[in-house]
């Protein structure tokens, strides 16, 4: 049995490089316990085989309260929040029913409806960008982009939206409690006033759609719908400025590739599969536990234990992918675990991917010498993975900034 001191801890550096940790935990075999943030031990899948089959595996429950009495007292962070009994946090029959209301109000708003007004965003975005010092991509694109689409389609007044950034920000960083308690008071009341006032004058949108589903008996109650408006927004806005920003940065590093896209673009949806499964936007699954024991390969994961399974581990697993490590647009194994498996698969992924596109197609079209700062023909190195900043979460793998070179 491993002693405390002898885990690996998923700290600053795991964080900053989590390729070489995730190396060297795999082949110690499949799963092993780790210390989360916060030196709370976990275990961690990293095996691609088995964090599908886990990511399916009823014998691993969402339940929001029996994971938080598994954190010791006062650490169970964002799971003691009221928001935190979510679609996401629930296991069936509950999350059946949630499920397919959500399904019922998202096909009802289609995809491809969205498609001119984010070209329309993100084209007035890219517009609005200086061509001459470097340009934060993050800041001045991939974030005012995915915060317009998702508070459009919720229906989240443009005014409220900064607020919305910050809360946001929040939640998925590594920041004091009390920021996080505040952020959840703020967008809670917030949401319960905007749902309210939906309910009073409806519009055409996701959120007065949700408000007219849970004026029927049976359906959505008050309070599960600002949970479901929450998690929607939240679920909704990092992952995709995630994706965008992972993305741009993938084929920054990778000139060939760069290259290869520009010249036929056709292959865009399929370069963004390969962005989701090389550096994808999530580094772990949500938090899940055991009910029973589970065995893993020749291990077994007891009883009673909080779970975390690696997205960004599996999918570049050598067992599963060939040359996992390279980045390769034409690639035709397809199958990336980015979006989850299993019932608690991405409801937004269509989405997702739409953003993805036509975020990354819309920015090469009109910047053709797209670059990291320093370069051949300016002083410096490029910017390597040392110089970028990861932001410090174990949930979310996100770029603090990412600062470019636009003509
Ligand atoms: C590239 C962007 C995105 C990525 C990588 C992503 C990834 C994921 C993953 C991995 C899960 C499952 C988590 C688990 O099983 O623990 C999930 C669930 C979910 N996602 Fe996304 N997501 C993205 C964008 C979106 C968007 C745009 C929306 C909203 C329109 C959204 C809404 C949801 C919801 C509601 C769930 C919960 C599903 C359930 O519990 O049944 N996601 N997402």
């Amino acid at each position: 049995m491993q002693e405390m001191n002898e885990l690996t801890a998923l700290d600053r550096e795991f964080v900053q490089d989590p390729w070489a940790v995730y190396r060297r935990l795999r082949a110690d075999g499949p799963v092993q316990r780790v210390l989360a943030p916060g030196g709370i031990p976990m275990w961690l899948v990293t095996s691609y085989a088995d964090a599908q089959a886990l990511l399916a595996d009823p014998r691993l429950s969402k339940d929001h309260a029996g994971v938080r009495e598994l954190f010791p007292p006062g650490e169970a962070g964002p799971y003691n929040s009221p928001l935190a009994a979510h679609m996401l946090n629930s296991d069936p029959p509950a999350h059946t029913r949630l499920r397919r209301l959500a399904n019922q109000a998202l096909a009802a708003r289609t995809v491809s409806r969205l498609r001119p007004r984010i070209e329309q965003v993100a084209d007035e975005l890219l517009g609005g960008l200086p061509s001459g010092p470097p340009v934060d991509l993050i800041e001045a694109y991939a974030v005012p982009l995915a915060s317009t689409v998702i508070c459009d389609l919720l229906g989240v007044p443009a005014v409220d939206r900064s607020n919305f950034r910050a809360w946001s920000k929040a939640f998925v960083s590594a920041v004091p409690p009390e920021v996080v308690r505040d952020a959840e008071r703020s967008v809670m009341a917030y949401l319960t006033a905007l749902t309210d006032a939906k309910r009073v004058t409806p519009s055409d949108d996701l959120l007065s759609d949700l408000v007219h589903i849970s004026g029927q008996p049976g359906q959505l109650w008050p309070d599960e719908l600002v949970r479901m408006a929450f998690l929607l927004l939240v679920a909704g806005f990092e992952t995709t400025v995630s994706l965008i920003g992972n993305g741009l940065l993938s084929l920054l590093r990778h000139p060939g590739q760069m290259s290869l896209l520009r010249s036929d673009p056709s292959l865009l949806p399929g370069a963004i599969e390969e962005f989701l499964r090389y550096e994808g936007p999530l580094h772990v699954a949500t938090m899940r536990f055991s009910t029973e024991p589970v065995p893993v390969g020749g291990t077994e994961i007891p009883a009673g234990a909080l779970v975390m399974i690696s997205l960004l581990a599996a999918n570049r697993d050598e067992a599963r992918f060939t040359d996992p490590h390279v980045l390769d647009i034409t690639r035709q194994d397809p199958g990336h675990l980015a979006f989850g498996h299993g019932i608690h698969y991405c409801a937004g992924a269509p989405l997702a991917r739409l953003e993805g596109q036509i975020a990354i197609g819309r920015l090469l079209t009109r910047f053709p010498a797209l670059a990291l700062p320093g370069g051949p023909d300016e002083p410096g190195e490029p910017a390597e993975p040392g110089e970028l900043h990861w932001r410090g979460s174990v949930l979310m793998h996100s770029l603090s900034s990412l600062p470019v070179r636009l003509a």
